[in-house]
């Protein structure tokens, strides 16, 4: 079966990569995680998995009556790097809810009318109405991050988005939308280790872009761009609450209490909702 791109994960892999990335994927192998310093040496199994995803799934279905049921609006945005889990996330966020109340938004680049258009004016479009909840996989925070990094805008474009940015989203939370910001925070090596798997994988290969190819030599441009970014957006008012996602179990389990502990609706199991703080919680857990 060929390899998209022809096989550039693989020669970048071979060729490229760092050494100790290399070193951590080839004698990992097996390894449950590879991010240096990740609070566990082990994923979380997965009959504690699912007992907890479903303990936080009928907690989503009484977060969504509620919703339904008092016309209250909900916004999250899932930000990381690519193969970060954002996905995979939303899709767990959604499975059980219904689909005209819990929209999914996944923009793709502006077209020449939205390049024309106010930087957030194509998303502000999507943002939900009375009774729904807004999904963004991907978000405004594109120009932050992977539009500089690529240089699909100009320096003054994203200083004027960073100008209106606080404005903006104090804007959302002053119209009384929950408005939540969460960072999918992926390794170096888990996000090699994941490409590689996309690329031989024919059910993954359609989430393989030329982004991501060229994206792997621009590690580094990317961590100053999201270190500007949370310093530059982390406010009271709309902070970023980020999620170590090398594990991608721990990590969909604690975005979902991320989002839940935010929402104060009818018959919420405080219990159940228990962040585990060595996964979720503010931008210095991005450091760590
Ligand atoms: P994803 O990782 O979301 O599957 P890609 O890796 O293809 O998608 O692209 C990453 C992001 O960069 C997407 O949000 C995409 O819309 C954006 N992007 C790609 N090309 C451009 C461009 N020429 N101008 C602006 N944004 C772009
Ligand atoms: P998969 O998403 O199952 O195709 O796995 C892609 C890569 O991620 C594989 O190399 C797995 O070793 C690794 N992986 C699988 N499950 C997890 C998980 N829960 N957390 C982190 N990595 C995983
Ligand atoms: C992810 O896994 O983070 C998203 O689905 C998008 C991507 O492929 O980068």
């Amino acid at each position: 079966m060929p390899k998209p791109f022809d096989a550039a994960i693989t020669r970048f892999f071979e060729d490229e990569a760092p050494q100790g990335i290399r070193d951590l994927i080839e004698e990992g192998g097996k390894k449950d995680i590879l991010a240096e310093g990740y609070p566990y040496d082990k994923r979380m199994d997965r009959d504690t998995y699912e007992a907890e995803l479903d303990a936080l799934q009928i907690e989503l279905v009484k977060c969504q009556s509620w919703v339904h049921g008092t016309g209250a609006r909900i916004a999250v945005v899932f930000e990381g790097r690519d193969a970060a889990g954002k996905g995979g996330t939303i899709k767990r966020f959604r499975e059980n809810l219904n689909p005209r109340i819990a929209h999914t938004v996944a923009l793709s680049k502006p077209t020449e009318t939205e390049a024309g258009q106010w930087y957030f004016q194509r998303y502000v479009q999507h943002l939900p109405t009375a009774g729904t909840m807004t999904l963004f996989d991907r978000s405004w925070y594109n120009r932050a991050v992977v539009e500089h990094v690529f240089g699909f805008c100009t320096p003054e474009q994203r200083e004027t988005f960073f100008g209106q940015l606080p404005a903006f989203e104090q804007m959302l939370v002053d119209e009384g939308i929950t408005f939540v910001k969460l960072w999918l925070n992926v390794g170096r090596a888990e996000q090699l280790r994941r490409f590689l798997a996309r690329e031989d994988d024919p059910l993954k290969q359609w989430k393989l872009s030329m982004i991501d190819v060229k994206g792997l030599a621009k590690w580094d441009t990317y961590t100053d761009a999201i270190s500007e970014t949370f310093a530059r957006s982390h406010t009271g008012f709309a902070p970023w609450t980020v999620v170590r996602s090398d594990d991608k179990r721990r990590a969909r389990l604690n975005a979902i209490r991320s989002v839940l502990a935010q929402v104060d609706y009818a018959g919420r199991d405080d219990a159940v909702l228990k962040i585990d703080a060595k996964i979720a919680g503010g931008p210095e857990l991005w450091l760590a």
